[in-house]
């Protein structure tokens, strides 16, 4: 296994719990994946169906096994109520590199939350598994991204030109973040 299952089913901090996406969060990933400042910081910046959201969910379990990407909710670990999701994929697997990516409700930000399940999901991928390497592209004026990669040890590596799909045909810049073991925090 590429990805292993999570120890326990999860990961805790005692704040956030990151536990695998399932059939049973269309809802709330429809939601929040639909979101216009979430829409805009992917590529293409387009929204997402319903069905794909609903695909998205129900294969997550096949795509974690087969070592495609860990999709992952992110829970308020007190209360239980979802407050975002994150994901890992392996951007290069021969070279032993990941990806990460995340987002939160509007009403879940402001608290440190992104912060905390990027940093258990890191912890997770250099552990368990054996993840050498990780990166994380963003939209360069999204500040707020930054700062949760920032907090976590990453250091900004460059601006990738025009590397990413935008609307109608345009292209959009890369700034890539990068972060090795030692550097986690
Ligand atoms: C990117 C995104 C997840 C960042 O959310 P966020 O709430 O700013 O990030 P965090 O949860 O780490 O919280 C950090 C904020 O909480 C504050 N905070 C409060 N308590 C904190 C704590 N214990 N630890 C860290 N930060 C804390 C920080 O000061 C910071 O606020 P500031 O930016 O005003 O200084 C959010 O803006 C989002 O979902 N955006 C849309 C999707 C997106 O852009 N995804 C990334 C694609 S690359």
């Amino acid at each position: 296994r590429l990805l292993p299952d999570l120890p326990d089913g999860r990961l805790t901090d005692g704040v956030v719990t990151l536990r695998r996406l399932g059939p049973d969060d269309v809802d709330v990933m429809y939601r929040l994946h639909t979101r216009p400042e979430v829409v805009a910081n992917q590529a293409p910046p387009v929204p997402p169906t319903r069905a794909a959201v609903e695909r998205r969910c129900l294969l997550a379990e096949s795509a974690w096994l087969t070592g495609a990407i860990a999709r992952l909710l992110i829970v308020d670990a007190v209360t239980g109520e979802p407050a975002g999701s994150c994901g890992l994929s392996l951007s290069d697997p021969v070279a032993g590199e990941g990806s990460v990516g995340y987002a939160l409700l509007p009403d879940q930000r402001g608290r440190g939350l992104a912060t905390r399940a990027v940093r258990l999901l890191a912890g997770w991928a250099f552990g368990p598994a054996g993840i050498a390497r990780l990166v994380a592209g963003t939209v360069p004026d999204n500040t707020d991204s930054h700062g949760v990669l920032e907090r976590v040890g990453f250091r900004r590596e460059g601006l990738l030109l025009g590397r990413l799909p935008g609307l109608a045909g345009s292209r959009t810049d890369d700034l890539v973040f990068g972060l090795l073991p030692d550097e986690l925090r």
